[in-house]
């Protein structure tokens, strides 16, 4: 934790500045540059944006005001803050549900920083400046279908994390505070350069224009798990990381400030890629190897392509980083605080089973590539269950939590810090998320298990 100053019980973040990169390092990640786009590829460009858009601003903001709410209201991690806020009453499921989708979630997310690594590496050695477009689908199919390289890559990706998470996340931190506004200049530089592509106006057509015919109950319950995984809701991340604020921070603002950062980033994200696919061919609904493909041949037509691959992907790294380490964190607290394992025992725990899950899941593009399960693949299946299912199953009852349960006062107290800001976004937070939130997941929900 950014930390400097104490107070009796727990260590805060110092200033807005620490609070900021906390939460949008959770929230910037692999969820914005390689998650969204592929998801708006496969579900309609235009259509998925529009819904992802909404669902941030009308659910996904007021959920991070509650999530931040529960946090620092109660000092303590999800399962904590459940058994402090409502004293009488059993939230321990929830609690178990947060906990068990961080646990997951490292899962698939580890496979992909793997390939990340694997892509830096090559870009760096100057291996990954391969021509044409087809050479990349080939580079990847290859690469994620072998069995050792992707595995190796997670080893040392989740090493990583373990010795992080060990010895402490102020380096990181600190890196990320320099480097993450690094990542979002060379943003702008790939969108600019994406935006003058032949393919450019047709890439642009696809992700802004909604084709109103492309909205099904699919597209609306993957924008809805899109928003969820991005801002890393539904899970009790962002309370973890608020029961660190000081009671200074302005929770509406930070809400508001995260939500378009990570908006603003995988805009940018769909920019860069959707006039290169456009440009270079290939196709929007390649799914999870989508980025993989695309990524690599705009390099290729770069000067100093490279130097500013390695570059790129290096800052991927990092952006996963310290969103990993805020997943594992989640579990490692309720394991220290909950359950009164040690720190270190508990991270070894917590990053064995990161690892085994990773295993099965890489080895599910190659070697158990006809293991399927409801017609997905092991990767797929962690995927899909936790950002479409469970993140906004937590996101719910989070919600109502907030909403119906606990003391309209708190929440008061809280958004405008003991009455000193004005409660500028309060009505609509409580609005949404005694109504809006609980109506439209649901109504998701039953939509897509075409029950209405
Ligand atoms: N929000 C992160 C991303 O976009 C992923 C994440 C999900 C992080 C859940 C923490 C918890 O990459």
């Amino acid at each position: 934790m950014t930390s400097t100053h104490k107070t009796p019980s727990r260590t805060l973040f110092a200033t807005r500045i620490g609070v900021l990169a906390a939460t949008v390092g959770s929230a910037v990640g692999l969820g914005n540059i390689w998650r969204f786009p592929y998801e708006a590829g496969a579900h309609g460009g235009g259509a998925f944006m529009l819904c992802n858009l909404v669902f941030t601003l009308l659910i996904g903001i007021p959920i991070l005001c509650a999530e931040f709410i529960l946090g620092r209201s109660s000092r303590s991690n999800v399962m904590g803050a459940f058994r402090k806020l409502a004293p009488r009453q059993n939230w321990r499921p929830v609690g178990y549900l947060c906990v068990f989708s961080a646990l997951l979630i490292p899962g698939f997310y580890s496979v992909v920083a793997g390939w990340t690594m694997e892509y830096f590496a090559q870009s760096a050695v100057g291996a990954l400046d391969l021509g044409a477009v087809e050479h990349y689908h080939e580079y990847f199919d290859t690469f994620s279908s072998s069995v050792w390289t992707p595995l190796i890559w997670i080893a040392i990706f989740i090493g990583l994390n373990f010795v992080i998470l060990i010895c402490g996340t102020r380096g990181i931190e600190r890196a990320s505070n320099i480097l993450m506004p690094v990542l979002f200049v060379i943003l702008i530089i790939f969108a600019v350069n994406s935006m003058c592509m032949d393919g450019a106006s047709e890439g642009l057509y696809f992700l802004f224009h909604p084709d109103w015919s492309a909205i099904d109950s699919s597209t609306v319950l993957s924008a809805l798990g899109q928003s969820f995984f991005s801002l890393s809701l539904g899970l009790g991340c962002m309370t973890t990381y608020a029961s660190y604020f000081s009671d200074s921070t302005r929770i509406g603002r930070s809400a508001v400030t995260t939500a378009c950062l990570d908006l603003i980033v995988a805009i940018f994200a769909g920019v860069i890629i959707f006039p290169a696919v456009f440009t270079y061919g290939g196709s929007v609904e390649a799914g999870p190897k989508l980025v993989f493909e695309i990524l690599p041949g705009i390099f290729h037509h770069l000067p100093f392509g490279a130097v500013w691959s390695a570059l790129f992907f290096f800052l991927l790294i990092l952006a996963s980083l310290t969103s990993t380490i805020s997943m594992h964190e989640i579990v490692i607290t309720f394991l220290t605080e909950e359950k009164g394992m040690s720190r270190r025992n508990a991270t070894i725990l917590e990053c064995s089973a990161a690892f085994v899950l990773a295993v099965i899941a890489s080895l599910s593009f190659g070697p158990l590539a006809e293991m399927k399960i409801f017609s997905l693949s092991f990767f797929s299946l962690l995927d899909f269950i936790t950002s479409n299912v469970m993140l906004p199953i937590g996101g719910l009852c989070i919600a109502i939590f907030a909403g119906y349960v606990i003391d309209r006062n708190i929440i008061r107290t809280q958004m405008t810090n003991n009455g000193r800001l004005h409660p500028t976004l309060l009505p609509l937070t409580i609005f949404s998320l005694r109504y809006l939130c609980p109506l439209a997941i649901l109504l998701i929900f039953l939509s897509s298990l075409s029950i209405i």
